[in-house]
């Protein structure tokens, strides 16, 4: 019998067997004092993979954005993003409460904000106005269906937030599959930002984990932050060994790509959906004769499971549990539905 194919979400995935075993035989220690060297490792190693000074182990993807917003604002303080992005829509209205700040999104549904979409909003020469101090970017841009941020128009929003005096953050979730996709390396990627967040268990199969980098200094005062916020861990070297191997896969993720695309390039040939070219392994799809509930429920119907992402929107995620079989089984699918 065919198994369920789950393409809700990359975070859906199991640890193999592999990591299991390494958790289970895991050097640990103390980490709040700084005791586990199974969590200094994969610190070193992610700050060597982002060519930065220092990195921070963290529960959470958001714990990393939201420790990277406090250490660079001031209650009050206006921090720039784009309306697409995770920050913005997903977060539960963490920056407002956690930092005291308000954000202001700009650009258009692509995620991809252009240098004068920043520029044409810093503000804080007056008294009442608030003061812009962050600009943050994604990458990939979830939102906008795992598109690329490219590293040029990265650079160039940089350099007009740099002439500003602001600083910058990467909410690199899935940065992975932003260099699988480009050849560029990560550490390309990341030079431009003060920080950047990067998460374990989305597309490399870790149960959970995500490190924020940046200068020592910088990931220093986010140890107080993460402590503050009650994420220092024990003997989280147990997660942290997961998170090394995790690191691995990294390398392997053209495959999701690979399979998200032949998964879009089918669904293109039906008349019931519009789909956005996947350039990693998010593909957004729009229902043109139905609601995306509706087609939702027959996919689950048929074991093939995908989250709604607006009214006529669906999401599919490819990652590291879904094989070619999978891929198969769900074409299978798709023509006794559409075709
Ligand atoms: C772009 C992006 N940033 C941050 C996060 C938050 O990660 P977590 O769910 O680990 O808090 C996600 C989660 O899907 C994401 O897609």
């Amino acid at each position: 019998m065919q198994q369920i194919v789950d393409l809700r979400s990359d975070t859906v995935t199991k640890p193999t067997a592999a990591m299991r075993q390494a958790m289970a035989e895991a050097e640990v220690g103390d980490d709040v004092f700084g005791e586990d060297p199974t969590v200094r490792r994969l610190e070193e190693r992610v700050a060597e993979i982002l060519g930065k000074e220092a990195a921070v182990f963290v529960p959470s993807g958001v714990m990393g954005n939201q420790i990277a917003l406090a250490l660079h604002t001031l209650p009050g303080d206006e921090v720039v993003l784009a309306e697409r992005s995770h920050i913005f829509h997903y977060e539960s209205g963490a920056p407002g409460q956690i930092s005291g700040v308000q954000l202001r999104p700009v650009g258009d549904e692509t995620g991809i904000l252009r240098a004068s979409d920043v520029e044409d909003v810093v503000r804080g020469a007056f008294d009442w106005e608030p003061r812009t101090s962050l600009v943050c970017l994604e990458n990939t841009i979830n939102k906008a269906g795992g598109l690329v941020f490219p590293l040029e128009a990265m650079r160039e929003v940089a350099e007009v937030a740099r002439a500003r005096g602001l600083a910058l953050h990467l909410d690199g979730a899935r940065l992975w599959n932003a260099s699988a996709a480009t050849g560029t390396p990560e550490a390309a990627f990341a030079a431009p930002f003060d920080t950047v967040s990067v998460c374990l268990s989305k597309g490399l199969g870790a149960p959970v984990g995500s490190l924020l980098a940046g200068s020592s200094s910088h990931i220093h005062e986010a140890r107080r932050l993460r402590k503050r916020l009650g994420g220092g861990m024990r003997q989280v070297g147990i997660l942290a060994a997961a998170g090394l191997l995790a690191l691995d896969h990294r390398h392997n993720l053209g495959s999701d790509h690979a399979r998200a695309k032949t998964f879009a390039d089918a669904l293109a040939g039906y008349s019931a959906f519009r789909v956005v070219p996947p350039e990693t392994n998010i593909v957004l799809f729009d229902t043109l004769e139905e609601d995306a509930e509706a087609v939702l429920m027959k996919l689950e119907n048929e074991s093939v499971r995908v989250v709604p992402f607006g009214p006529r929107t669906l999401r599919a995620t490819f990652h590291r549990d879904v094989t070619d079989n999978d891929v198969d089984y769900t074409l299978e699918a798709l023509q006794r539905l559409f075709g």
